[in-house]
């Protein structure tokens, strides 16, 4: 079983074309009750996560510390734009232990950090070369290879892992900075249903901001069919990305 946790379809795309190969089912974490699930030896036991400032989200270690992996074979494997970190080790510190993890590099997802990791360019590039990086994976986890964390860490992995999390948690999770641009909005309510924090409630036909922190997935504000979602103004301007709006650009097979 691989569980997934995506607000933009990379680590969807990845926890299913694993699953396809493996003979097994991806399945969305949000969605399902970890405790009620049971392995067995034979069993593959797979998280795909997005890496959030240098770790699993929040979400993702909350339903893995409720798994019971028994003797499964555990794997993860996070996706990334940048670096990152020592988000496996962490997840496998902090959640179960890993057998085995891997990063694959995604396009970018975060339109209101203070870097902008890609181009239209190096998104359609990241992509292309996606499918191979993922089924590299896969022949690893056919032969259930252990001991590897193989992902791009940058420098100072230990360190990222060990600040950033918390300075994330704490300072930048904030919902207040989100807004409706009201003469764009078509009132779809896609926004409300995306959401996995149940954080945007549609009220008069806008969406309201209706807790006070969410988990910042960016699920809202990239895959709002019309961009009338912003945050501050750090995401005026800026690009949206969701991987089925790059489908038709790039040949996975
Ligand atoms: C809140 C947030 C924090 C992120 N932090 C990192 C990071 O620390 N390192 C990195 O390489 N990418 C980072 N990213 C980029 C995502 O990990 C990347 O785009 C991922 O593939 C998105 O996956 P998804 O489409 O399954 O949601 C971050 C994205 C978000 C939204
Ligand atoms: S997804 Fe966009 S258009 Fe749809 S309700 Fe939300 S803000 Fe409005
Ligand atoms: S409010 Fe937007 S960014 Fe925050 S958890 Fe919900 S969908 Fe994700």
């Amino acid at each position: 079983m691989i569980f997934y946790f995506s607000a933009t379809g990379n680590s969807e795309w990845v926890a299913k074309r694993i699953a396809e190969a493996l003979g097994d089912k991806a399945v969305d974490m949000m969605k399902v009750n970890p405790e009620s699930f049971t392995f067995c030896k034979e069993d593959y036991l797979g998280v795909v996560f997005p890496v959030y400032w240098y770790a699993a989200p929040e979400a993702v270690l909350g339903f893995s510390k409720k798994l019971n992996p028994n003797n499964a074979f555990t794997f993860a494997v996070c996706t990334f734009s940048n670096v990152t970190g020592n988000a496996l080790e962490h997840f496998s510190e902090n959640a179960f232990k890993l057998k085995s993890g891997y990063g694959v590099s995604m396009p970018d997802n975060y339109p209101i950090s203070e870097v902008i990791y890609d181009t239209e360019e190096t998104t359609l590039t990241k992509l292309k070369a996606a499918p191979a990086r993922v089924d590299e994976i896969i022949a690893r986890l056919k032969t259930k290879d252990r001991d590897i964390f193989d992902a791009d860490k940058g420098e100072n992995p230990e360190e990222l892992t060990a600040s950033m999390p918390s300075v994330f948690k704490d300072d930048h999770c904030y919902t207040k900075p989100f807004y409706v641009e009201k003469d764009l909005c078509i009132s779809c309510g896609m926004c409300e249903t995306l959401c996995p924090a149940d954080a945007i409630l549609i009220t008069d036909g806008y969406p309201a901001w209706v807790k006070e922190k969410c988990y910042q997935c960016m699920a809202c504000i990239n895959r709002c069919p019309v961009e009338a979602i912003q945050y501050g103004e750090y995401s005026k301007g800026r690009y949206r990305y969701y991987l089925e709006k790059y489908l038709p650009k790039v040949n996975f097979n």
